[in-house]
């Protein structure tokens, strides 16, 4: 699929929960917030459904987001029924590893390729204090087996504040480094004000070349990060809420204050 300004649209972002078990500072928001009620997430048969359309269509790249993605009940089948979907060649996930440990395995064998982590800091007062109350040994052990586990490559998402140079993001360079890990530096975005820019080491927030669409939990088919519109795929049916996506997507972001991170999966 060719969007108005010529980019290919060839890569879908699926958020398959908006839940999560870890509250990040720059990513949950502090107040009242409510979670979507289980009628309203998709069903594995739905996000399939999608997929199959989107293949049809020229998606060639999925990645499963959240919230976190692992927090979904029996993912692997989803994996799984995703694999089986001819024409991807790219079937990867963003976590927070906080459950990879005992579940990269299962994500290999279900046909994931591979795999993001995030990881802001490896001092584990500071990763505890950003991802309020997360246990960094856990994601630790949790790349360690998605190593051991053959997912590659598995790559590191560090959001920073101000650079790639700020104390917490050097420590977490170091770490990479000596794991031979890629990492990806994204600078921490606000999506109501619409703050964002290119993400270094990655093609996130480059809006000429932006090939995604993205799926939310409930079903709607966004065609921009920073943007309000989307398009429900239980309103419209499936192939019109991505054509439609794809016929709207802005030629570059401006705001979107229908979302916030733990539920559109960054
Ligand atoms: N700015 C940038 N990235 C964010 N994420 C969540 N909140 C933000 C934000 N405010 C991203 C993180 C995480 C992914 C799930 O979402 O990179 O790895
Ligand atoms: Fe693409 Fe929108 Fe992100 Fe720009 S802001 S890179 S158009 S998703």
């Amino acid at each position: 699929m060719l969007d108005r300004f010529n980019r290919k649209i060839n890569y879908l972002r699926i958020s398959v929960t908006d839940r999560c078990n870890l509250r990040c500072t720059y990513c949950v928001p502090t107040g009242q917030f409510k979670w979507l009620p289980h009628s309203q997430i998709l069903t594995f048969e739905e996000i399939t459904e999608v997929i199959k359309v989107a293949v049809e269509l020229g998606i060639e790249k999925v990645r499963l987001t959240g919230g976190e993605p692992l927090v979904r009940k029996d993912i692997t089948e989803l994996v799984r029924m995703i694999a089986g979907v001819e024409g991807i060649t790219d079937l990867a996930m963003t976590t927070n590893g906080m459950l990879l440990e005992k579940f990269a395995r299962l994500l290999k064998e279900a046909g994931l390729m591979r795999i993001n982590v995030s990881l802001d800091s490896t001092d584990p007062s500071r990763f505890a204090e950003i991802t309020r109350g997360g246990d960094l040994n856990k994601v630790l052990r949790g790349i360690d087996a998605a190593l051991e586990a053959g997912l590659h490559p598995v790559k590191l998402n560090c959001v920073v504040v101000h650079s790639r140079y700020e104390p917490d993001a050097l420590r977490v360079a170091e770490y990479a480094a000596s794991k031979r890990l890629e990492v990806r530096f994204i600078h921490q975005m606000n999506l109501s004000e619409g703050y964002f820019t290119t993400v270094e080491g990655g093609e996130g927030g480059n809006c000429s070349i932006c090939s995604r669409l993205r799926l939310t939990a409930d079903g709607l088919i966004k065609p921009c990060l920073f943007s309000n519109i989307g398009f429900d795929i239980r309103k419209m049916g499936v192939r019109e809420a991505l054509m439609t996506a794809v016929a709207r997507k802005p030629a570059s972001g401006t705001v979107n204050q229908a979302n916030n991170f733990y539920n559109i999966g960054g």
